[in-house]
């Protein structure tokens, strides 16, 4: 390398180095533009990689120091995106209800495309008709009435990862959940055990989280960053998801009719009308969507409730004498005699937030919080901070589910979201809520856990929230 390259770059790194990160003003960025306080854009390459190699490493401590610094509302350009960061319930309330026809899914930078890489045009990416069109034709399939149906497979498949554990074995908890939960979603949904697929389909995890997670700001050519081997696990997951889809056209018309799966019921139009019906890879996206999305984050959910409650043995005895009256394994129609399973898993969520950030692009201009968010910003919603703030959950840090127990003081509109809000609030809640709190009791009923005494219990935080280095638990036998 050309020794002047050799100085340039070194002075670089020096001024980076250097650079303060101090609060600037709004006439910093964009003379005439009113924005919120914020840190100082990154100036140049080296800058850029030294702020994302800050946020890997903790991004959830990263933001609560931004908030810290600079209050509910910070405006971060990274790039040539305009980002406003913000906790607040009221801002969260103007994005996601009061204003939510302006803002859409992000559309643009690197991380959109490699999300639309892994999901096409799925649920959690499309904006305008083909979202509409897309969640009427999956919502029925999810609803609250159409779950009772979906309980007994649940059950079944916690029974089953439930008789493999030995009473005093060591059981990583977090994985356990989540092949439990996969087999959960994919039988129920889709009519299929996916239990020999399962390391394809953890593969599949374990990439997405790699392109989407911090690390996907960076070019792919830099060693550390978004792994080169997505394709691999994408074309294993997508063998499965496009077997599944053609499996369902080749069976006969009234047999695929009279299965009760939301895989078959999405299937049928492709059979009886092609021409308005999805089309294959719609489905596949529209697939693969609910495979990710319907299980990682009612897993992560499930894995911190056991955790919390296996170091909390005062509610530990109390979730124990509520499944205990039951006096029996726990079935779709004991859901309402299960109160206190329930509120675990709500102050779970408030503490872990399976997904604890949700993005939004706003296509028109927009206000929020009194600044003006002019049309091409992207606004990122940290609930996991609006859920760790002393303002609406006094004692944020302690694990209390009584908060959530009828006469609980009310909260602030937006004050807790883990399933998001607003017409894009998830579509599979009922779904994850029926199934968490029937695993939840499932477990409780017959093993007390303990995490292993050297383990220290850490958060991993891209896209969703897991526990770093899994969850290993001793159970003992009730
Ligand atoms: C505890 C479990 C779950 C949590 C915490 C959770 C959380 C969320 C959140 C916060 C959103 C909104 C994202 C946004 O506004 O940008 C969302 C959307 C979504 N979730 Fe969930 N989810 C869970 C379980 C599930 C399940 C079981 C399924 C499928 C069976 C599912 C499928 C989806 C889909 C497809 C969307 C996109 C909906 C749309 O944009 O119309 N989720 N989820």
């Amino acid at each position: 390398m050309p020794e002047s390259r050799t100085v340039a770059r070194a002075d670089i790194a020096r001024k980076a180095r250097l650079t303060p990160v101090t609060p600037r003003g709004p006439e910093t960025y964009d003379a005439g533009m009113r924005t919120p306080p914020g840190p100082p854009p990154a100036r140049n390459p080296l800058q850029l990689i030294r702020y994302v190699r800050e946020i890997s490493k903790d991004p959830i401590a990263f933001v609560g120091r931004r908030f810290d610094a600079y209050g509910d509302l910070y405006y971060a350009p990274l790039g040539k995106t305009k980002l406003y960061v913000t906790r607040h319930p009221d801002h969260i309330a103007e994005v996601l209800l009061g204003q939510a026809t302006k803002f859409g899914k992000t559309e643009e930078g690197r991380a959109a495309e490699r999300l639309r890489r892994f999901l096409g045009q799925g649920l959690l990416n499309s904006n305008g008709d083909l979202w509409r069109r897309q969640r009427s034709a999956i919502n029925p399939g999810l609803s609250r009435r159409q779950i009772a149906t979906y309980a007994d497979t649940v059950i079944d498949s916690t029974e089953a990862t439930l008789d493999g554990w030995r009473a005093g074995a060591r059981i990583d908890v977090s994985r356990a959940m989540m092949a439990l939960t996969l087999r959960a979603v994919t039988r129920a949904l889709f009519d299929h055990d996916v239990r020999g697929e399962t390391d394809e389909v953890a593969g599949a995890m374990t990439a997405f989280r790699r392109a989407t997670g911090a690390t996907s700001l960076l070019p792919e050519w830099l060693p550390f960053g978004p792994s080169r081997h997505a394709a691999d696990a994408l074309a294993a997951v997508d063998r499965i998801v496009y077997g599944l889809i053609d499996g369902r056209l080749a069976q006969d018309r009234d047999a695929l009719a009279a299965r009760g799966d939301l895989l078959s019921q999405l299937t049928l139009p492709m059979r009886d009308t092609p021409a308005e019906a999805m089309s294959r890879t719609l489905l596949r996206d529209e697939l693969l969507t609910l495979f990710l999305a319907g299980h990682d984050t009612t897993s992560h959910a499930l894995t911190w409730a056991l955790y919390l409650v296996s170091t909390h043995p005062e509610v530990e005895a109390s979730l124990h004498a509520e499944v205990d009256a039951l006096g029996r394994a726990p079935t779709f129609e004991d859901l309402e005699a299960l109160p206190l399973t329930g509120q675990i898993l709500d102050e779970a969520m408030r503490l872990y937030p399976p997904a604890s950030v949700v993005s939004r692009w706003a296509f028109e201009d927009a206000e929020v919080g009194g600044y003006p968010i002019p049309a091409g910003s992207e606004v990122l919603i940290w609930l996991y901070w609006t859920h760790h703030d002393a303002r609406w959950f006094p004692d944020p840090g302690a694990f209390r589910p009584e908060r959530f127990a009828p006469g609980a003081p009310t909260l602030p509109k937006c004050a807790y979201l883990p399933f998001g809000a607003g017409a894009r609030q998830c579509v599979g809640k009922h779904f994850a809520l029926m199934e968490a709190k029937l695993v939840l009791a499932s477990v409780a009923r017959r093993f007390s856990l303990r995490v292993v005494p050297d383990h220290v219990v850490a958060r991993d935080f891209a896209v969703t929230l897991a526990p770093r280095g899994g969850m290993p638990m001793i159970a003992t036998a009730r």
